[in-house]
């Protein structure tokens, strides 16, 4: 049981689509937790069953506002909703200044995590936006998967290079344990161009992974933005995502990696 964490570096590349995405993929039950600390939007973006809204006010704020009393995993999995395509959110943060004023409870929510393997589900985290130190680093460190999402652009891929590069230094933990750590790029391959982006980004480490790549495909993007999609099994996205959701399935059931 494992929880796998997607970030960006700079800009919008797609992470929390690849998030929800892979989660509507993923081969064991699955929670979706909604951690950017910039404000989560998986509330606003997947409507709840039978096109309902999600509960904004349940989720994370209340997770983390009783952290500080510690936290079951328990308590983690009674503020998941189940979401239209039958996936269990926690959703996120309203308000940026949330995550900062919660900043000693990110430890005890991240145990809580980790701890929800016991009760059966694995989680699919969407870290968003990731800065050198950023509030929620416990969650990031503890992860068994890191995954950053990038596009294949030359300004995307120099700041996903240095971010990565930063992270080798501050997801190392007192064990010596790195999460498995690798990218994912979202562009259509040009030919010619190979997995350029993927080879430049994956020189930030001696170990940084190949995730894959998902294709721009707006149709199948829109199914995890709320908009209702007759087959969206049949769009380009999800057809690719399923290689991507194999991949990290793998690499989150296999061994930590050691620092070098
Ligand atoms: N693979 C994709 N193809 C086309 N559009 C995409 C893709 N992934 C994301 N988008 C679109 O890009 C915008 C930003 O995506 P989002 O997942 O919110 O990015 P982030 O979480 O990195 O900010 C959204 O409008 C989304 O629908
Ligand atoms: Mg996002």
């Amino acid at each position: 049981m494992s929880t796998v964490c997607f970030l960006s570096a700079k800009g919008s590349p797609g992470a929390t689509t690849a998030a929800l995405l892979v989660a509507a993929l993923w081969p064991r039950d699955v929670v979706v937790l909604d951690a950017d600390p910039a404000g989560g939007d998986v509330a606003a973006r997947l409507p709840g069953p039978a096109g309902a809204v999600l509960d904004a006010e349940r989720g994370l704020l209340p997770l983390l506002t009783s952290a500080r009393r510690g936290l079951t995993p328990q308590q983690l999995l009674d503020e998941a909703q189940p979401a239209a395509g039958g996936t269990a959110v926690v959703c996120g943060l309203t308000r940026p200044q949330q995550a900062a004023a919660a900043v000693g409870s990110w430890p005890a929510l991240s145990a809580a995590a980790a701890g929800l393997g016991a009760l059966g589900a694995d989680v699919v985290v969407d870290a968003g936006r990731v800065t050198t130190e950023p509030v929620h680093l416990p969650l990031l460190r503890d992860a068994d998967v890191v995954v950053l999402v990038l596009r294949d652009d030359v300004t995307s891929v120099l700041h996903a290079r240095e971010r990565l590069t930063a992270l080798q230094t501050s997801l190392r933990r007192p064990d010596g344990l790195l999460p498995r750590t690798g990218v994912l790029v979202v562009g259509d391959a040009r030919r010619g161009d190979g997995d350029q982006a993927a080879a430049v980004v994956r020189a930030a480490g001696e170990r940084v992974e190949d995730f894959g790549r998902l294709p721009l495909d707006a149709a199948g993007a829109r199914v995890f933005d709320g908009a209702r999609t007759a087959r969206p099994e049949r769009t380009a996205l999800v057809r690719a995502g399923r290689a991507v959701a194999a991949a990290l399935a793998s690499a989150a059931a296999g061994e930590h990696r050691r620092a070098a």
